[in-house]
């Protein structure tokens, strides 16, 4: 099944950024995004992930073109089918990190997933304050948070940048298990090339085109 399709998409802010962009994505399928810095990635992946509409072009995500949805069906969409995972992670700072979690679950009817945490290196730290945890673990719970909505389609932007090689490599296992298990599907974004290959497709940004080298 299809999941997400993005045809002919255009995006500008002071220059153009990159044109005629088209993709798709099926269930089970992970999709990686490379390029140099300041290609147009984390733009691009907005614009897939409901967050910024194109200049030109459509996204369809559950077979819904998103930007002509009323914004109570797109926060429905946000809340329960899709796990965002920024450059910048979004914790909660005044609360635990089990907190976090527990406000993930709430808002989605999930329950939260002990053997995730365990996976994620992260079991032990839970109680303590997101701003007493390093960046990488801050990271780890940023990916549990999302993971606990049991989400059907994941957008990731280099969610793995505050992470050693070996947990970078762990975390991203723990994503394309995610992927199979679940039958949900991945747009990653990332520098690492071995990360990116490990996909099932892989597109490269360059000259304001999104080529497929993989
Ligand atoms: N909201 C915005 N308004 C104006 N320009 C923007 C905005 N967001 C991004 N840009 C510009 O668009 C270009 C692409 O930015 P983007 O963040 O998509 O790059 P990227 O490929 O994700 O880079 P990196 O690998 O460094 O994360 C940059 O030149 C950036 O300054
Ligand atoms: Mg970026």
């Amino acid at each position: 099944m299809t999941i997400l399709k993005a045809n002919h998409l255009s995006h500008r802010f002071d220059y153009p950024l990159f044109s005629e962009v088209s993709l798709s994505l099926a269930t089970s399928e992970s999709l990686a995004i490379i390029g140099v810095s300041g290609s147009g990635k984390s733009t691009l992946l907005h614009i897939l992930s409901t967050l910024l509409e194109p200049k030109s072009g459509e996204v369809e995500l559950f077979g819904n073109d998103i930007y002509t949805l009323k914004s109570s069906e797109l926060i429905a969409l946000r809340r329960h089918d899709i796990g965002l995972i920024y450059q910048a992670h979004y914790l909660l700072k005044g609360f635990s990190a089990r907190e976090n979690l527990e406000v993930a679950s709430i808002l989605s009817g999930e329950g939260i997933d002990e053997v995730l945490l365990q996976r994620l290196g992260i079991h032990h730290v839970l109680e303590q304050k997101v701003t007493e945890l390093s960046g990488g673990q801050q990271q780890r719970i940023s990916i549990a948070r999302v993971l606990t909505k049991k989400p059907r389609l994941i957008f990731a932007d280099e969610p793995t940048g505050n992470l050693d090689a070996q947990t970078a490599e762990e975390v991203m296992h723990i994503f394309y298990d995610y992927v199979q298990e679940y039958e949900s599907a991945m747009v990653l974004v990332t520098h690492d090339e071995d990360l990116a290959f490990a996909c099932d497709a892989v597109y490269r940004l360059e000259n304001q085109q999104l080529v497929k080298v993989k």
